[in-house]
């Protein structure tokens, strides 16, 4: 069951490497959760490092075990992490909103980044390493476009509490993937998604265009109108701008 065991560390390079060790040494069982109160090397996406300030944000990775989802499917797991923690920050009544892929923003400012290593064997998920950093106590995130729940709500969170009702969250989503609820996954993600249906700035090789995010495709592209003629893209091609600039 997820959460069930939950293994808390002091300080690690990366709790997914951590769990990529267990997963080569065979000792980790499906759910198992790994906390952190401090990472040397944490990583985000796109080969980026992942900073946070020991002891005062959420630095969490969880085992999953997918029962027969096939590699084509990985998107729904991606979009099932992220309504979760999505959700986990809507019932604190705070509005946020899914920026594809799977990033958590207050207004345009990133709260939270998943990292979601998955490892194959022939055409299904064999292995899922889910990463997720929150940033919870956490100040002066601003300068770098972040947010934290002390600079929304003014006061601690005990990041124990708050990791509590995350996997509340990841339990009631990671169901849903696994009853292949998919249109429905894909609905929520859709109609929690940033600046969906909106003009908005996107740069694509070194070039400013301006359209809107109408859909994404099963795999996870991103499909943007540019005036009546709709591009996909791939988590590489494509990158926000600040919607200040329009
Ligand atoms: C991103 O937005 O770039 C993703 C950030 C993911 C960070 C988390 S913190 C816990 C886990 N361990 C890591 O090294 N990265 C993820």
């Amino acid at each position: 069951m997820i959460g069930q065991k939950i293994i808390q560390l002091e300080s690690v390079d990366s709790t997914n490497n951590y769990v990529a060790n267990l997963i080569s040494a065979n000792n980790i069982e499906h759910g198992t959760v790994i906390l952190a109160d401090n990472q040397t090397n944490g990583r985000g996406q796109r080969g980026n490092v992942w900073d946070s300030k020991p002891g005062e944000n959420l630095i969490f990775s969880l085992y999953a075990k997918p029962e027969n989802l096939s590699v084509n499917k990985q998107f729904f797991l991606s979009m099932a992490i992220a309504l979760a923690c999505n959700k986990t920050l809507q019932n604190l009544n705070i509005e946020s909103k899914i920026k594809w892929p799977n990033d958590i923003l207050i207004g345009n400012k990133k709260i939270a980044g998943i990292l979601i290593e998955n490892q194959l064997k022939s055409t299904n998920i064999e292995h899922s390493i889910i990463g997720i950093g929150f940033n919870i106590n956490e100040k002066g995130l601003n300068k770098i476009g972040g947010i934290s729940l002390i600079d929304l709500k003014g006061k601690f969170t005990p990041i124990l509490e708050f990791t509590f009702q995350l996997i509340q969250q990841i339990k009631f989503y990671w169901n849903k993937v696994y009853l292949l609820q998919f249109k429905e996954i894909k609905a929520e993600y859709l109609s929690n998604l940033w600046l969906l249906n909106e003009d908005a700035n996107f740069e694509i090789n070194n070039e400013i265009k301006i359209g809107k995010i109408i859909d994404i495709t099963e795999e996870g592209r991103l499909l943007i109108d540019f005036k009546n003629q709709i591009q996909a893209f791939d988590f590489k091609e494509i990158s926000f701008l600040d919607r200040n600039t329009l």
